[in-house]
């Protein structure tokens, strides 16, 4: 069996246990987006658990704001919000991981007056309620690089531990990778190589803003979706060249994005592969992987391990039991009433009552 705690993570780095918050978005950002009192309390809780947490997805300007009262670190006055952040996590002892976010064509529509949906190219998503998006320009790419590199410099400045580019779930990183939303025909479009030019720039500047501002054992890690459904869509195959150029980068970890960590191919479903075994072959610079989906036990935690994965991102289960790891660490039940000691913002509280998938996972809301 693995072992699950004081795991050294890169080298510089020891964690106090395997476990990853999955990213989670609360929804319950103060009007002026910054970090409400309710949020602190739910990363406060957490922190103590977890050995690494990686917080919702944070708007790094103010046309990358995908929801309502989503947390944003769109410029120098979010610092004192971001700050109250990433102690919050780190008070616990977890590491604190700030996930960069950019919605793109998957923006809510009518967050602000005068909102610019904006995408790799004006393709609407295959979504009901779906923005036109509007085609970034080529000099507009770069901006957008640009305010991911702004952002950055603020987590540094903020006390995160790391960042993570969130490249997948459809929001813009993907979109440039995407076949489906990146028509473009300049430098960012076209082959597969060219829909690879926009994450890899992002990550060259994160390595680089990394030199230039933060210590020798900040985290960069890069989330993705291995597969879309849309056709033409990101295919498995895409997605082993991408693991493959970012395992060849100086970053420290790639996340999984999956439904279920054990879960093959959704796009050929005659391949009983899991998607992991393709992606391990494909992570030649041995870069660590974090996988999520599903993970309620420890017999889960250990499958994932032995399947490829060296973490473990937990999300819904994180949402009602704030002492989700030591239950599973001790092989324990997990709570599953997400009540007042759950310590869930109202807002996020209020959204996921609404998701089936909570009901048809066991868990409740009080
Ligand atoms: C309430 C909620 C909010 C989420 N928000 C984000 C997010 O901000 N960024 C992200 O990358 N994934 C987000 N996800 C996806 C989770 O990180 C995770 O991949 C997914 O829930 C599957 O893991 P699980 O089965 O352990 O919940 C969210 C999931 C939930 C339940």
């Amino acid at each position: 069996m693995e072992k699950l705690t004081d795991y050294e993570f890169n080298g510089k780095i020891v964690l106090k246990n395997r476990l990853v918050l999955a990213p989670m978005t609360t929804y319950s950002a103060n009007p002026d987006l910054t970090l409400s009192i309710e949020e602190e309390k739910y990363y406060q809780a957490r922190g103590k658990e977890f050995g690494m947490v990686i917080t919702a997805a944070t708007a790094i300007s103010k046309n990358a704001q995908a929801f309502q009262n989503q947390i944003s670190i769109k410029d120098e006055s979010y610092l004192p919000s971001m700050i109250r952040l990433s102690q919050a996590i780190k008070s616990g002892g977890a590491k604190a991981i700030l996930q960069l976010h950019h919605g793109g064509r998957m923006n809510a529509i009518g967050l602000y007056e005068n909102q610019d949906i904006v995408s790799a190219s004006s393709v609407k998503a295959e979504r009901v309620a779906a923005a036109i998006p509007r085609a970034l320009l080529t000099h507009e790419v770069y901006k957008v690089i640009d305010d991911f590199r702004k952002a950055m410099i603020l987590a540094i400045k903020a006390g995160f531990d790391g960042v993570e580019l969130h490249g997948a779930n459809t929001y813009l990183i993907q979109q440039f990778f995407s076949p489906h939303s990146n028509q473009r025909t300049d430098e960012f479009g076209g082959s597969l190589e060219k829909r690879l030019t926009f994450p890899l720039k992002l990550v060259d500047m994160a390595i680089k803003t990394k030199e230039e501002f933060a210590k020798s054992d900040f985290i960069i890690g890069y989330r993705l979706s291995p597969e879309e459904y849309e056709n033409p869509g990101i295919t498995l195959e895409d997605t082993k060249v991408l693991v493959k150029e970012l395992s060849l980068k100086e970053i420290d970890y790639i996340h999984v994005s999956l439904g279920s960590y054990k879960q093959s191919s959704i796009r050929n479903p005659q391949e009983q592969e899991p998607v992991i075994t393709a992606l391990k072959i494909a992570n030649i610079g041995k870069k660590k992987l974090i996988g999520v989906g599903g993970i309620e036990s420890l017999d889960e935690v250990n499958d994932a391990l032995n399947l490829g994965f060296d973490l473990v991102a937990i999300g819904m289960a994180a949402l009602a039991d704030v002492k989700v790891v030591t239950h599973i660490l001790n092989n324990e039940n997990i709570k599953r009433v997400i009540d007042e000691e759950s310590l869930l913002p109202q807002n996020m509280k209020n959204r996921v009552s609404q998701w089936r998938n909570l009901s048809s996972r066991g868990f409740k809301v009080k």
